[in-house]
């Protein structure tokens, strides 16, 4: 049984009113269920608190109308009542939604769908939780530093603040990130606690790793190869920017389910090999050569073979600001060909600077959109009439052909924007 601390305690009495009782409760239960002895603070949480779908609001219409308390209360906070929700007191953000606010209707969602995430919005900025709508809140203005306690959602943000940053956060639902955000605990459990964070798995890499696409194989084949495990990745000669370890962890999260990774002298908690498995024992060591590159390149294309690109999608996760200035560099006084349609999704604060900086500009000369707030898997949201589609991300490439029913091809950023100019798929490994 978690034992709780007197503010724990004074919270789950209803001290600090029902809305903080009830986010007690349902977080009592949960550490219960984790066998977990205590809670730990936390001042940064990022979920998707009483977020709701027009599907979702009629479900509850009869509590409220199905507005934004009632959503918060009976789906995230699992409560039998509506109670009154007050504003957050943990710094809270939220993860991307599923409609562009801008391009809603290029992304063929009706005035309807738009009103609604606007309302819903205005709550969530009403209860004074951060509407960053992104997938990386990380390049928003959210960074956390090395060992903070966190509460995070969405995978390919709670591999990069684990491996990358040094924070510390399990892989969160909504339920337990919108009743964090009302109380500032989570258990202490899994990757907030020092043992846990140790290496299982060692990957050798027998090849040089330094495009965005070598980055975004090897985080694939990572993720199929250790499943749920924390790999220590040796091998690597090519130190890795922001983009190489996004692409490489948001990949390792979806063909696996990978929340931690140590690269030996590069990642934060893995000066050496040794201290990366801290005393464990590797269970398996697996090697990543030249045939199991190509392997995964030809898994990653195993749903590509007509050869007429209609949509190229770029963004996932979302683009970086650096991202976006290539790719306006590749379109500069080009044109997308009359037969491809070309999306880039990114965060709302990332277009902000492409605009200033007269990206978002140049890629609209030449027949792109930049989005924000989703993308094509998350909106469920692809041009009409897409048959094939062209992507550079490997987490993207995992889930859209499947979710949408179309063919993919996967490559380079590069190889992406010359399928876009001439509607057809080029693509080679190199
Ligand atoms: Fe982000 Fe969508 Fe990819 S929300 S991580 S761009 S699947």
């Amino acid at each position: 049984m978690v034992k709780l601390a007197d503010d724990e305690k004074a919270m789950l009495d209803g001290k600090g009113g029902p809305a903080k009782q009830k986010a007690m409760e349902l977080l009592v239960k949960y550490a219960d269920a984790l066998n977990c002895e205590r809670f730990v603070d936390t001042n940064n949480i990022a979920g998707v608190p009483g977020s709701s779908t027009l599907f979702l609001k009629d479900y509850y219409k009869d509590f409220n109308g199905g507005n934004y308390e009632a959503i918060f209360s009976l789906f995230d906070l699992d409560s039998d009542q509506v109670v009154p929700v007050p504003k957050v007191t943990a710094y809270s953000c939220h993860l991307q939604g599923g409609v562009d606010p801008k391009e809603w209707d290029t992304l063929g969602k009706s005035r309807e769908v738009f009103e609604h995430q606007q309302e819903d919005e205005a709550a969530v900025a009403d209860h004074g939780i951060q509407v960053m709508k992104t997938c990386t809140p990380y390049l928003a203005g959210n960074v956390p530093v090395k060992g903070e306690h966190c509460a995070w959602m969405e995978s390919s943000a709670v591999v990069f603040c684990n491996s990358v940053i040094g924070g510390r956060t399990n892989t969160e639902g909504r339920e337990s990130t919108s009743a964090a955000m009302l109380t500032g605990k989570i258990p202490d459990w899994g990757f907030h606690r020092d043992d846990y964070r140790r290496g299982t798995h060692a990957i050798e890499v027998k090849v040089p790793i330094e495009s965005m696409l070598d980055w975004g194989m090897l985080g694939y084949f990572t993720g199929y190869a250790v499943e749920e495990n924390i790999p220590v990745i040796t091998g690597v000669t090519y130190q890795p920017n922001l983009i190489r370890h996004k692409h490489f962890g948001a990949a390792a999260a979806s063909s696996g389910g990978v929340e931690l990774y140590h690269m030996v002298g590069i990642t934060p908690e893995a000066p050496s090999r040794e201290v990366a498995f801290g005393g464990n024992k590797p269970v398996e060591t697996i090697a990543y050569g030249p045939a199991e590159r190509r392997k995964t390149y030809e898994m990653l294309n195993s749903v590509g073979t007509d050869e007429n690109v209609d949509f190229v999608m770029l963004g996932c996760p979302h683009a970086s600001i650096e991202q976006i200035w290539e790719v306006a560099n590749l379109l500069e006084g080009k044109k997308i060909s009359p037969s491809t349609k070309l999306w880039l999704f990114t965060s709302r604060s990332v277009k902000s600077m492409a605009d200033t900086n007269g990206y978002t500009k140049t890629i609209r000369a030449a027949g792109g959109t930049v989005l924000t707030d989703t993308c094509s898997a998350i909106g469920l949201a692809v041009p009409k009439g897409t048959k094939v589609v062209a992507l550079d991300s490997a987490k993207q490439t995992h889930y859209l052909p499947a979710m949408m029913g179309i063919e993919a091809w996967f490559g380079t950023t590069k190889d992406c924007i010359d399928a876009a100019l001439t509607g057809h798929w080029h693509g080679e490994l190199r």
